[in-house]
């Protein structure tokens, strides 16, 4: 027996369907969606992340703004142009792209940011209503990783889920949405005695650290969920996740490829984002 495949490609094209349908049926009542990316500098990964925003945009029907600014912004500058787009009532989404130039201090930009505009969920006000349970805007990558369980009928109720990292981008937060969707959870890191023996435990692994390869077969309970968030560039240019896919694919019952498993999910929870933040400014 070989693991279901989650095809997260699929899975992100049925719910862009649902937000291209909702954004439609707001238009009519003259709402838009609008969404700002903000990219500092010419790193090359995070100028196709940019565009790739923009562009889910168009296919969605959404308003966007994206501002590029040269590597030497400063700080003031940035956080004016912040200023303006929490200002800005066509704007319901601004997304600064990370990591941003050393000199500009990134708490202080995300800071910054509306917490009801936040689209990544990154605002410290945004991280505490997780916590609590809130309505808030959720993290993109982390509220992905709960769509491609729900929609593949592995529901985390009463299941035990385990995590490998604690980023505040996705380990933290997916760790406090398993909880809130019912699932005993356990945070590992690279400090924790004997993963693998933690690893067999679990219903769901959910893999977030940046380490090639690193769960393998024998890790892995049988018929467990594993849920692969690494994204590493091997030697030779491919990608590859966290998860050895070729040993644990025979044990696994559901498994996420890398790429087009969680990876595609996360632009679309952006747009929902944004598009909830939208609904929400016009009651
Ligand atoms: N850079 C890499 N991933 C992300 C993300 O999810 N949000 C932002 N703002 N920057 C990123």
């Amino acid at each position: 027996m070989s693991a279901q495949i989650i095809d997260g490609k699929r899975i992100a094209g049925e719910i862009r369907e649902e937000i291209k349908r909702e954004a439609e049926s707001l238009s009519t009542k003259g709402v838009r969606p609008g969404l700002a990316v903000v990219l500092v500098g010419e790193d090359p990964a995070s100028q196709v992340y940019v565009r790739n925003k923009a562009k889910a945009c168009e296919e969605l029907g959404f308003y966007s703004e994206v501002h590029r600014l040269s590597a030497e912004t400063t700080q003031e500058e940035l956080l004016s142009l912040i200023a303006r787009l929490n200002a800005q009532a066509d704007i319901n989404g601004i997304l600064v792209q990370l990591p941003l130039p050393k000199h500009i201090e990134e708490k202080a930009v995300i800071d910054a940011i509306a917490v009801e505009k936040d689209v990544d969920g990154f605002h410290p006000v945004s991280v505490g209503n997780l916590l609590i349970g809130d309505d808030a805007l959720q993290p993109c990558t982390p509220s992905g990783v709960i769509e491609l369980l729900k929609r593949t009928g592995n529901e985390p109720a009463g299941k035990h889920a385990v995590v490998i990292g604690r980023s505040n981008i996705v380990g933290k937060p997916v760790s406090i949405l398993l909880l809130r969707e019912h699932a005993t959870v356990t945070i590992c890191h690279s400090r924790t005695p004997d993963l693998p023996a933690v690893v067999r435990g679990a219903d769901i692994v959910v893999a977030a650290v940046g380490v090639p390869k690193l769960v393998k077969g024998d890790w892995v309970k049988p018929g467990a969920v594993v849920i692969d968030v690494g994204v590493n560039r091997l030697p030779d240019g491919k990608l590859c996740g966290d998860v050895d896919y070729e040993d644990v694919a025979p044990v696994a019952g559901w498994i996420t490829p890398v790429p087009g498993g969680v990876g595609p999910m996360t632009i679309t929870m952006l747009m929902l984002n944004t598009l909830k933040s939208a609904k929400r400014a016009h009651g």
